[in-house]
């Protein structure tokens, strides 16, 4: 018994130290390893989306000891990389773009795993992207061919949208959260909520409804989120309702999302058979390929495709305002062309891009409009006063309305913003006569007119100070000095008492008082 003891005592220390032994030798061999690892070369780092797609980040590093430098592609851009270190296996550095107030930082961090990465990635602000880095070539980071392009000629106007489009489009609020499921209820509601009788029509889908790869023929597919697309537009036309969807001339989209380089044909056919009635085509990844200079031709490309396949599709042109659109969409068959960059859901946004569009306003014809981008009316970072200024400015501006907030749960007061009827009536004026300011472009107070249809004239009254003040405007610096006025106040919805020679109204911050005015016989 005593001997059996001391034979398994013996045994447990043997073990022990054999314990020891493999522990010593698996972190010897891990320290060789990252000593041995030199991440020196190209990777990619691949973030699954989710439906089949990944979001790819070459990375093109340089270690040395412990310092990690270089840059990272993403894009068309080229990224350095501002402090980067790699010890014990632990890959971590910051990129930031940007500069001032607006720096934009990102920051990585990778374990090694065999010869792979697992890393993240996170910008300030956002949600952490997680996925997988691989060695690769840097042939791989290159964009396909480029392919010729047309001669430049004149695209006949499809007729559509002879006032500015109407409808909502998911990116806003949902942006790659966006499924059949949450289209049929924005559909629904649509209707329900009194928003199709108020005159917006389109239900549009914008960007990562794509698969991952094209069938066999080429043609373009849908991912998992978007199960029978055709069945989704016919669901939608049941509704009395129209339906649009969005690609990109460059192979890729901006939510790196298959696009429709070298497929125009095959895909605006795919669209047509699917029921499709309005395109946003979002020049992002063909930026890889073409200058800006050479953009007219790409989209002129589509324009005439889009006249071949046999279906009325209202053409959205989404190049962020670049090269003077305004002077060419129309020529290249637009609709509609975004004169800005994107918008976002606060107040600073809004009022930079509204206040700017006043002298491209003229662009603007029936058929084809200047467009400040989608409305976030009721996303919930503004007030109530800038929602309103935002829906006044666009409707002046005979911008498209394109609601970009979560329709199937309104409060009454953004429902009141949304479904103003008398504010539609201005964006929807028929004669599109160019919204007009008469005060100086820095001021805080910004008087703004339009002639409408008929000869009445809409007034707004704008300000753009933090605190409330007066707005006074005289009837002869807006050419209606000598004639008695009747007006019509669009927000109270109710006749408005205005002097002989003008008006004057206490605006909140941020505030707009919105005006018709007709002179009476
Ligand atoms: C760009 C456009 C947006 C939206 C996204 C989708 O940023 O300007 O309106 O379509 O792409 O990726």
């Amino acid at each position: 018994m005593e001997s059996l003891t001391r034979a398994s005592r013996m045994n447990l220390i043997f073990c022990r130290q054999i314990n020891l032994l493999v522990l010593f030798l698996c972190l010897l061999c891990t320290l060789t390893a990252f000593a041995q690892t030199d991440l020196t070369g190209f990777w990619v780092f691949r973030v699954p989306t989710g439906d089949g797609n990944f979001r790819e980040t070459f990375m093109d590093l340089k270690q040395n000891g412990g310092d990690v430098t270089g840059k990272i592609l993403a894009g068309t851009r080229e990224i350095p990389i501002a402090e980067g270190t790699f010890k014990d296996g632990k890959l971590h550095f910051v990129t930031r773009t940007g500069s001032g107030e607006q720096v934009r930082q990102t920051v990585y961090e990778g374990t090694m795993n065999g010869d792979k990465i697992e890393m993240s990635s996170q910008a300030t602000g956002r949600e952490p992207a997680k996925g997988t880095a691989e060695r690769t070539k840097p042939e791989a980071a290159l964009p396909p061919e480029r392919l010729p392009l047309p001669e430049l000629h004149d695209v006949r106007d499809n007729g559509l949208v002879r006032t500015p489009p109407m409808g909502w489009n998911s990116w806003n609020k949902f942006a790659g959260k966006i499924d059949d499921a949450t289209v049929r209820q924005i559909a629904d509601a649509m209707v329900s909520s009194g928003m199709k009788d108020a005159g917006y029509i389109y239900v549009n889908i914008d960007d990562t409804w794509e698969a991952a790869k094209r069938d066999a023929q080429g043609n373009i597919a849908t991912n998992p989120k978007f199960p029978d697309m055709k069945a989704l537009a016919d669901y939608v036309h049941s509704k009395g309702l129209k339906i649009g969807i969005y690609s990109s001339p460059g192979p890729k989209t901006c939510a790196q999302y298959e696009g429709s380089y070298g497929h125009e044909e095959q895909d605006a056919r795919s669209y047509a058979a699917w029921g499709i009635d309005y395109l946003k085509y979002d020049w992002c990844g063909a930026a890889r390929i073409y200058k800006d200079e050479e953009m007219q031709a790409l989209y002129q490309k589509m324009g005439d495709t889009l006249l071949r396949v046999g279906r009325p599709i209202v053409y959205s042109l989404c190049q962020y305002g670049r090269q003077d659109v305004w002077t060419w969409g129309a020529k290249v068959g637009g609709n509609l062309w975004r004169t800005t960059g994107d918008i976002s859901d606060h107040w600073q946004s809004m009022d930079k891009i509204g206040f700017q569009q006043f002298d491209i306003a003229p662009y603007a014809k029936p058929g084809h409009f200047n467009d400040p981008d989608m409305l976030e009316i009721g996303n919930g970072g503004m007030t109530a006063d800038e929602y309103r200024t935002h829906m006044s400015l666009w409707s002046l501006l005979a911008a498209p309305l394109l609601a970009g907030n979560d329709l199937r749960s309104m409060t009454d007061e953004t429902k009141s913003i949304l479904l103003n009827k008398e504010v539609i009536a201005i964006d929807q004026d028929p004669d599109v006569h160019p919204a007009r300011r008469v005060s100086d472009a820095n001021a805080t107070s910004v008087i703004v007119t339009r002639l409408l249809h008929g000869g009445s004239t809409a007034l707004g009254l704008f300000n753009r100070a933090d605190h409330p003040q007066n707005i006074d405007v005289k009837w002869e610096s807006i050419g209606l000095g000598g004639k008695k006025l009747q007006a019509r106040d669009l927000w109270k919805h109710a006749d408005a008492q205005v002097g002989a020679d003008g008006y004057s109204a206490s605006v909140p911050a941020h505030g707009v008082v919105l005006l018709k005015l007709q002179a009476s016989r």
